[in-house]
């Protein structure tokens, strides 16, 4: 059985970001392997921001005791990680980056102590869900792309998939079908090696 980590960075429960998600895991819940989601909303729980200490660079563990301490054994168990953000200021949303630099435990860990506090050899399979509420532009969502491109390789996962929808600010992705279905798919091809 593979376990998918689903990551909603929204504040907002119910829109945009959270449909999509929603869609790819049940594409993911109808593909052809046994797989077991958990789905983690950002905004309930408790999570602070990296304070810079760094403990994690002499300990390879985090100084903050809070719902990260849970996240980070999510990571390393999980076979499949995928992250869905608002596009805010061109970047993810600030939920979704606190999450992210509390994930400098992996990297001091594996970087500054050479003793990695993640599994290295497992094989995990990310995919990032962005949705930006302005008309398409070239390039609107190049912002996030390094950012999420160093998180997976922090967590040890390879960057697979990607999910860009713009304009939602105009039209709901509820009424853009062509979207919902490749949510979807996408969802349904998860985990198969040629994607
Ligand atoms: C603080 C903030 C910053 C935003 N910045 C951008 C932006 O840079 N580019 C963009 O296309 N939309 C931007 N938006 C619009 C959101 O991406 C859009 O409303 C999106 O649908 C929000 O996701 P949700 O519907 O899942 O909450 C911003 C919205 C907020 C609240």
């Amino acid at each position: 059985m593979k376990k998918v980590l689903a990551i909603m960075g929204s504040p907002r429960k119910g829109k945009n970001t959270d449909k999509l998600l929603d869609k790819v895991l049940e594409g993911i819940a109808d593909s052809d392997i046994e797989i077991q989601v958990k789905k983690i909303y950002l905004k309930d729980i408790n999570l602070s921001p990296c304070v810079a200490c760094d403990y994690c660079g002499k300990t390879g563990k985090c100084f903050i005791n809070d719902d990260m301490i849970e996240l980070y054994r999510e990571f390393d168990e999980s076979d499949g990680i995928i992250i869905a953000s608002p596009l805010y200021f061109n970047t993810v949303s600030s939920l979704t980056k606190i999450m992210i630099d509390r994930c400098q435990v992996f990297w001091s860990s594996k970087y500054v102590l050479k003793n990695s506090s993640i599994d290295v050899c497992k094989r995990r399979i990310g995919m990032f869900i962005c949705v930006g509420g302005a008309p398409y532009r070239e390039n609107q969502f190049d912002g996030c792309l390094p950012v999420m491109d160093l998180f997976f390789k922090a967590i040890n996962t390879d960057y697979i998939h990607n999910i860009f929808v713009s304009n939602t600010d105009k039209k709901s992705v509820l009424d853009r079908e062509e979207i919902i279905k490749k949510c979807y798919n996408t969802g349904k091809k998860f985990f198969d090696e040629e994607v």
